[in-house]
């Protein structure tokens, strides 16, 4: 059986026994986990000296109660016990009546209880509670808290921010779901995360399409936060509302002006060049293999030019050339550059394409065909006169302003010289796009010409397909 001592240490209070003389004869471990100090600092000087002065007073009257010889029952009272750190606890005292001058005693740590009672405690959270209030109220955005135990989680508080922005005060709104906010839009992407960060309990943001009680839209940026109580069930969520509409029309506004000089980088580089100069700095020239290009030019123009106003005869050029290039795009080729009269024009790059060609034929043969559409202001027929070859050319965008889409390499020479060197009406091509094209299109040998810096060369003359006319041996 053990020992009665065993009990007096292991009790969660703090157990002593005190004479009448005012000191502790025992006390339990429990004092110097509770207060700090040991057992020999406690019991060297009368027990009163560690209580608060305040308490001095009534802690005596209690004790001298509990000495009464005919005392039965205990005696109980609290006082402020001094913490070796200087503060105080508040203990509750359970007194024994003295008895062969001494009593035990039990006191127990009710400073948590104590505080929480007090009118001071009690003054303190009233006013932090109020401070609370002021602040919702005072802040900017809308704060309004939702109930998630009640059916359709209905609205309980509003902040006046809330009802400013939306124009629907609290009466208004309090115990309605807060999506009477959203008129019939009721689609909205952000609406769907809204939705599964309430089925999971979950913080979210979403902007969304809201309408004032006036009938007039504006974005809101909406946070949930969920609240949860001690058994960690979910009780409320709270809802953040920052009207937005500002910064989302702004950004709106920025996103269509991007389009707009992206759709204008887009009139003056090829759409895979615009990608890459987003992307990188400096030179954008790159060799591409096989290419073809076209050369067209309007016969005549400079004896035009000399007899109508620049103004006039611009006007037919563009008409012409605004043809070309829906044809250009038609053949899925790239419209390289217009100089003066002539329009330079080619395919295979700058994405590779393997019937590159045969597109330039086709577009040279649809642009011989559609300049019967057109005449010079005077009525006199117009003649285009083109050149085509085909080979490794080097493309790119080369200086810093200003800038186009160019090709250079002897390739391009040859082209233009192919061009120069035809005849009104007519499409003169290399052997190598004669070499390429002879199965399906119809040619006419022209003979030898001479190239600049290359001597002489066979040229022929593209007349049409195939099938239009029977095949010729060249
Ligand atoms: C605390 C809280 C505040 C909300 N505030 C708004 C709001 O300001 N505007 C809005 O359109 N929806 C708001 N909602 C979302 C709607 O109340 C509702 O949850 C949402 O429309 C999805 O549910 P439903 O599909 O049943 O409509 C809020 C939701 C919660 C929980």
């Amino acid at each position: 059986m053990p020992s009665l001592d065993r009990f007096f240490h292991l009790s969660p209070d703090l157990c002593c026994v005190r004479d009448t003389a005012g000191y502790f004869q025992q006390v339990s471990d429990r004092w110097t986990a509770t207060l700090g100090w040991s057992i020999a600092e406690l019991t060297e000087r009368p027990w009163i000296e560690f209580i608060h002065p305040d308490d001095v007073a009534d802690t005596d009257v209690h004790e001298q109660d509990a000495q009464q010889p005919d005392r039965q029952t205990p005696v109980t009272y609290k006082n402020r016990f001094r913490h070796r750190d200087g503060s105080y606890r508040w203990l509750a005292w359970r007194v024994d009546s003295y008895q062969e001058g001494l009593s035990a005693a039990i006191a127990q740590d009710a400073t948590e209880s104590q505080w929480r009672g007090s009118q001071q405690y009690r003054r303190g959270l009233s006013a932090t509670l109020k401070l609370r209030d002021q602040a919702l109220a005072a802040s900017s955005v809308g704060i309004v808290m939702a109930d998630a135990r009640l059916p359709d989680m209905p609205l309980i508080y509003v902040n006046p921010a809330f009802e400013t922005m939306t124009g629907y005060s609290a009466s208004d709104v309090l115990g309605t779901n807060c999506r009477f906010l959203q008129g019939d839009k009721k689609q909205q992407p952000g609406l769907e995360v809204l939705r599964q960060a309430i089925q999971r309990q979950r913080n979210c943001t979403a902007i969304l399409l809201n309408f004032r009680k006036d009938g007039t839209p504006f974005w809101n940026e909406l946070t949930i936060s969920p609240i949860f109580d001690e058994a960690g069930r979910l009780t409320h969520f709270v809802g953040i509302q920052v009207d937005v509409t500002l910064r989302v029309q702004a950004e709106q506004s920025l996103r269509q002006e991007q389009q707009k000089s992206e759709q204008l980088l887009l009139n003056v580089l090829p759409k895979p060049i615009v990608t890459q100069l987003k992307e990188r700095q400096g030179t954008l020239a790159q060799q591409f293999p096989a290419a073809t290009i076209l050369f067209v030019d309007l016969v005549d123009f400079t004896t035009q030019a000399s007899q109508l106003s620049a103004l006039v005869l611009v006007e037919t050029l563009n008409q012409i050339f605004s043809a070309f290039d829906r044809l250009a795009a038609e053949h899925g080729v790239e419209k390289i550059k217009t100089i003066g009269d002539a329009y330079m024009v080619v395919a295979g790059l700058p994405l590779p394409q393997s019937s590159h060609v045969s597109a330039i034929a086709d577009l040279a043969l649809a642009m011989r065909k559609v300049i019967q559409d057109f005449t010079w202001p005077g009525g006199e027929a117009i003649q285009l006169r083109m050149g085509i070859h085909t080979g490794a050319v080097v493309a790119g965008v080369i200086g810093i302003n200003k800038f186009s889409y160019d090709l250079w390499g002897d390739t391009v020479n040859i082209a233009a010289r192919m061009e120069q060197s035809g005849e009104p009406g007519q499409i003169q091509v290399t052997p190598a796009v004669y070499q390429q094209l002879r199965d399906n299109y119809h040619f006419e040998m022209r003979g030898q010409i001479n190239i600049k810096g290359k001597g002489e060369m066979m040229t022929y003359w593209l007349q049409g397909y195939q099938s239009e006319s029977p095949k010729t041996n060249h």
